[in-house]
């Protein structure tokens, strides 16, 4: 059987990289699913590719009425939303001293407050329980120079996370956060171009980058429900670079 078999999902930032892959699988797995994003063209056209169990909606994560819609239109289109992945995200690379205000707002809104307010959203439509997933990064479990706001924002959707997860565990709904490594996607070489390849390869345990594939599928195992027994939790994927500390050669 299918394993999202039933399930009804809104994934955030899937016109592309993790969201766009995690939508695919989640397709191919039985599920139906509210695309969101704020890259219109491309967010409609992988919902086509995907048919009929697929839709696209735009949705800027940081704005609550948005958000509201959202919800309306899958409940609409798919019936009760059971699974919702908090994916869309952006990142700063910046030193403390040159990072604007403005542009910590602006992560933090759209990675932090849209977490907060997608989670929110959802509640009223999760009445017979349901899965969330929040998509924060190895740089909510550790600190990089150069990522103030981001590093900010992915430690708070860890925290919240958990937060989340004490409160709602009795109505049903699990809340886990995932933490991918270096993903080959376009917020990676948009801020990096290939020269993370050289670093990987030297750097990380397992030699390579990540794929937004393989992010999915830990996505979706969260989602079904043969992670019914996992609340609160964080799930690293991240070829091994939390593994070391910053004595390792
Ligand atoms: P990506 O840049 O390919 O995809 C991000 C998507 O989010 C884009 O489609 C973009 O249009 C959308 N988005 C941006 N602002 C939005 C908003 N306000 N409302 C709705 N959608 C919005 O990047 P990727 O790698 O697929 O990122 C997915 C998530 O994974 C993000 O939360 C990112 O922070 C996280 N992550 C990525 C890593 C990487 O190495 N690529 C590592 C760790 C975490």
């Amino acid at each position: 059987m299918a394993r999202l078999n039933g399930k009804v999902a809104i994934i955030t930032g899937a016109a592309g990289g993790q969201g766009a892959a995690a939508a695919r699988r989640f397709v191919a797995e039985g599920a139906r699913v509210l695309l969101a994003d704020v890259a219109d063209e491309t967010g409609a056209a992988v919902a086509a590719e995907l048919g009929a169990a697929a839709r696209y909606r735009h949705l800027d994560v940081g704005t609550a009425a948005d958000w509201a819609a959202a919800v309306r239109v899958a409940e609409q289109e798919f019936g009760p939303v059971s699974v919702l992945v908090n994916n869309a995200g952006i990142l700063h690379l910046a030193p403390i001293a040159e990072t604007d205000p403005a542009d910590y707002e602006r992560v933090l809104r759209t990675n932090q407050l849209g977490t907060f307010l997608g989670m929110r959203a959802v509640l009223s439509s999760m009445p017979g329980g349901g899965s969330i997933v929040n998509v924060s990064s190895v740089e909510g479990l550790a600190g990089m120079p150069g990522t103030i706001a981001y590093s900010a924002s992915k430690f708070a959707i860890r925290g919240m996370t958990k937060v989340a997860a004490l409160e709602l565990g009795a109505r049903g709904i699990r809340v886990n956060s995932v933490h991918p490594g270096v993903i080959d996607t376009d917020m990676v070489r948009a801020a990096a171009g290939t020269a993370l390849h050289g670093f990987a390869k030297s750097r990380l345990a397992l030699g390579r980058l990540g794929r937004a594939e393989e992010i999915a599928e830990l996505v979706l195992f969260l989602a079904s429900d043969e992670s019914s027994y996992c609340t609160g939790a964080e799930f690293v994927a991240d070829g091994g670079a939390t593994a070391a500390h910053s004595l390792a050669p």
